[in-house]
């Protein structure tokens, strides 16, 4: 396995993510659990890019309530309603939601108050049923975009084609 937590900023938006995921497919090979994805998405995605927060937040009971999961950062609220805060919003969409400005967002949940913007991808699994919410929270505003939204989407698109 390649023990590196790789410290990417600095880099080109999209040739950081590019890097990100060839070292994260490469210590995932032959990794079958989802938990074990997660903790190890949040922790290179965190270093990577020196974000506030960067975790997931599962399906507990489809439709109705995401309780958090692995993640780096301050503390996390421990259960979100499909529908409420930005992450509920994406759950409940099934779709990813890029917020450039958490003030202005109807409903935003504030779990830290340094939070200006976010950025939150569902996340698939096998059989296209929604696992989780990947949310990654910066302290600046305006700080994601397509970019972002596209390499994500891709990097946990891992957990619906993950061959092992
Ligand atoms: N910002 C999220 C809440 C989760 S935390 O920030 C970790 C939201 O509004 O969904």
């Amino acid at each position: 396995m390649a023990e590196v937590t790789l410290d990417l900023r600095g880099q080109p938006k999209a040739e950081a993510y590019a890097e990100l995921k060839t070292h994260a497919l490469a210590i995932l090979e032959g990794v079958d659990d989802d938990i074990c994805a997660m903790a190890t998405m949040s922790c290179l995605l965190h270093h990577a890019f020196g974000h506030l927060w960067t975790g997931f937040y599962r399906v507990v009971t489809p439709g109705k309530l995401l309780r958090v999961g692995p993640y780096q950062g301050t503390l996390g609220c421990l259960e979100i309603t499909f529908g409420k805060g930005v992450c509920g919003t994406s759950a409940a969409k099934g779709e990813s939601v890029v917020v450039a400005d958490v003030h202005a967002f109807p409903g935003h949940i504030t779990c830290d108050g340094r939070s200006a913007s976010e950025i939150v991808v569902p996340v698939y699994g096998r059989n296209r049923e929604l696992l989780a919410v990947l949310d990654i929270d910066s302290e600046h505003k305006n700080t994601f975009d397509d970019v972002d939204r596209a390499a994500l989407e891709d990097l946990v698109s891992w957990f619906q084609h993950r061959t092992a």
